[in-house]
């Protein structure tokens, strides 16, 4: 279950009706698909291409759906972790406040990370996001996104095109 945590006023919420309240008031998509579909002893670090189809299709019905609702095409599942060769490079991409044409869609699988949100005329959020949840970050909201101290993060991607899932930074 996600924790958010609320910049200014340091409030912290953790209750499942809370978090998603507190995700729709920021115009945020966030969902728990949760983890008992999970495949049992998934590889913590490089999945298997079997790994990755195995659990794209746990998961297919939600996909589907969005596939149907929100005209999204494709999925893939990317895994981060200390040894991924350059990593910090990676993620340096993406820890500087920008916006994406389109959505940014992620479920977590294993590990977690924090989607840093800043809705307009709104709180700073902090969502960290652990497996289980799933979050849609609309197009042209500005956010960032930074791992944990474990660095480690398993993850379903979904995108309407990833050719054009690039940062553009913002302030
Ligand atoms: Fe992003």
């Amino acid at each position: 279950m996600a924790v958010l945590t609320l910049r200014n006023s340091k409030r912290v919420i953790k209750e499942r009706a809370q978090v998603e309240q507190a995700c729709k008031s920021a115009n945020v998509i966030y969902e728990v698909w949760g983890t008992e579909r999970l495949p049992k002893n998934l590889s913590s670090r490089n999945l298997s291409d079997a790994e990755k189809q195995q659990l794209l299709k746990a998961f297919d019905p939600e996909i589907q759906r969005l596939y149907k609702t929100r005209g999204y095409k494709t999925a893939d599942v990317v895994t981060l972790y200390p040894e991924t060769p350059n990593l910090d490079a990676m993620l340096a991409k993406f820890d500087k406040k920008h916006v994406h044409s389109d959505d940014e869609v992620r479920f977590v699988v294993q590990g977690r990370g924090v989607f840093t949100l800043f809705p307009p005329g709104g709180e700073i959020i902090d969502a960290e996001l652990h497996p289980g949840d799933f979050i849609t970050v609309p197009g042209n909201y500005k956010h960032f996104f930074t791992l944990c101290s474990d660095k480690q993060i398993t993850a379903i991607r979904i995108f309407t095109d990833p050719a054009g899932w690039v940062a553009n930074y913002v302030d």
